[in-house]
């Protein structure tokens, strides 16, 4: 069980400092939202930013392109460090590329989709990625109530992974909290994406902490 706590909801003038609190927190993973104005409402963050951050940190940096032409950004973010990169499966014809190029540039996976996307559309790529990520809200904000409409889709893709004999990650993004990400966790994810719920905690580590036991007690409680 992985929880990675997203930098959305930190503080972006002390970037470094909030990567440092991650880093404490236990946790190995740090969500990295990459948004560009077009495929979502709202602007984060380029491969510079990541570039400078990673000699602050060993975290994994999970990075979440919310882009509408991720090919000119792939191999700036993989130069820059990200570990994993992750596009978005509305891109449609352009997946298989960009899945495959990702690859290429000896980086992890990553899929995504987002609320309103059937689930069926992610299933012909499953064999091609090392993570899955099924987005809880409409990207672009932090802040928004999880849809709880989305549990379903994390049930099936977990039927799909088992049956496809597969091993990616199944991760969570968007609304997870203590309540949210326990009902995610019996629904098969093993990946938490969390802003506002951890950071809006006095205590990184304790929200961190506690986020990842509740996990944990209900993946071994079920016997899926
Ligand atoms: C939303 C982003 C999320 C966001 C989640 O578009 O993809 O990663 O940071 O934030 P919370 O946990 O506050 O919903
Ligand atoms: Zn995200």
């Amino acid at each position: 069980m992985i929880i990675a706590p997203s930098i959305l909801a930190g503080d972006f003038s002390k970037f470094a400092r909030e990567l440092k609190r991650v880093e404490k927190s236990g946790t190995n993973w740090v969500h990295l939202d990459v948004m560009d104005g077009h495929f979502v409402p709202n602007l984060t963050f380029g491969p510079q930013v990541v570039a400078n951050a990673r000699s602050h940190s060993s975290l994994l940096f999970d990075t979440h392109l919310m882009c509408s032409k991720p090919e000119i950004l792939l191999e700036p973010f993989a130069n820059a460090g990200s570990d994993l990169i992750t596009v978005h499966v509305e891109l449609e014809d352009q997946v298989s590329s960009l899945l495959w190029k990702i690859r290429s540039l000896n980086k992890q996976v990553g899929l995504a989709v987002n609320p309103p996307t059937a689930i069926e559309k992610v299933k012909p790529f499953l064999d091609k990625v090392d993570l899955l990520l099924i987005m809880t809200v409409n990207p672009g904000f932090g802040g928004q109530s999880f849809i709880e409409e989305c549990v379903p889709k994390i049930q099936q893709v977990y039927h799909w992974r088992k049956e496809m004999g597969l091993d990616f990650r199944i991760e969570v993004d968007g609304g997870v909290n203590l309540k949210t990400a326990a009902e995610c966790a019996r629904a098969g994810a093993n990946t938490f994406v969390s802003g506002s719920a951890l950071f809006g905690e006095r205590s990184l580590t304790r929200a961190v902490k506690k986020m990842h036991k509740v996990v944990t007690q209900v993946s071994e409680g079920y016997c899926k």
